[in-house]
């Protein structure tokens, strides 16, 4: 599996399921968290305009020397935002230097509700060519099925927090159905990386936790989106493709979730 490996979100489009995360990473720090990311291989950047960090992450876009159809570039609309989503797409466009970007996500249901009516403006921007896919992020399923049936357009993705220890395989299975990528957040952040279980398995292949819970995410085919602000563990969290977990150790660390945690 390479480290571009990726999922069709929608047609043409493609997602790598390794990407970096941003959140909590501003000014220099930011730009240069992104500029070795992409130095060491990621081809996807996690960034939301509430991170204050876009025009960061632009600039090391920038810098890279990467064509623009080599990195995937995902941004977020927050829910104070609705009723002026065209306006906010374009200030985030404008701050990555992009003319549009790969995926653009609600970044969390607005008032606690679907809100199909902000919806049919990520449909248009896609319509528009200002975004090639459009999702949601911190969504039920219930919600995802209120956005498709308001509108006929299911969201390409849903980010929600995930990880080994929040795995449920029926909501992983009510995403899959619906033909919605599930993208994990805070992969390592909700994990014990001292539990034992993990530790054993990590041995066994000579890796840290943490890797072994990226390739987790790998293995089933979940977008994930580590975060790290030095450039040792920026470049371990993507050193992740010399090995593979056995059936038994992913059904070990799938029972690391509770199960019953979502509907
Ligand atoms: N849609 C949403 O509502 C939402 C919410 C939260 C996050 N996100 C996205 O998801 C991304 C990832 O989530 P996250 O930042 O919350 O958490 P995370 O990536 O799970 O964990 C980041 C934390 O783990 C540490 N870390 C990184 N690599 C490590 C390693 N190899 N070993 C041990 N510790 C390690 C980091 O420390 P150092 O930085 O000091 O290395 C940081 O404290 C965010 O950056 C953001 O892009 C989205």
């Amino acid at each position: 599996m390479p480290l571009d490996a990726a999922v069709e979100i929608a047609p043409g489009v493609q997602m790598p399921l390794l990407g970096f995360g941003t959140w909590q990473i501003r000014g220099a720090t930011a730009a240069k968290a992104v500029a070795d990311a992409l130095a060491l291989g990621y081809r996807h950047v996690d960034t939301a305009q509430m991170y204050g960090n876009e025009s960061q992450v632009g600039r090391a876009l920038a810098e890279s020397g990467l064509g623009r159809d080599e990195v995937f570039v995902t941004t977020k609309l927050w829910p104070d935002r609705a009723g002026r989503e065209r306006e906010t797409l374009e200030e985030s466009l404008e701050a990555l230097g992009l003319d549009a970007v790969d995926l653009w996500l609600i970044h969390w249901p607005v008032n606690g509700g679907a809100a199909p009516h902000v919806w049919e403006h990520f449909i248009e921007a896609r319509r528009d060519g200002l975004a090639r896919a459009v999702g949601v992020s911190n969504y039920e399923v219930a919600q995802l099925d209120e956005l498709a049936r308001s509108t006929g357009c299911m969201p390409a993705v849903n980010q929600i927090e995930w990880g080994p220890a929040m795995y449920d395989a029926s909501l992983a299975a009510a995403h899959r159905e619906r033909g919605v990528q599930l993208e994990g957040y805070s992969p390592l952040r909700t994990t014990n990386l001292r539990d034992r279980r993990l530790g054993r398995i990590a041995s066994a292949h000579g890796v840290t936790p943490a890797q072994v819970v990226i390739r987790w995410h790998l293995e089933h085919r979940f977008v994930v989106i580590p975060k790290s602000s030095h450039r040792e563990r920026i470049a371990e969290n993507a050193d992740v493709l010399g090995f593979e977990l056995t059936a038994d150790e992913l059904a070990e660390l799938d029972a690391l979730g509770s199960g019953a945690r979502r509907d």
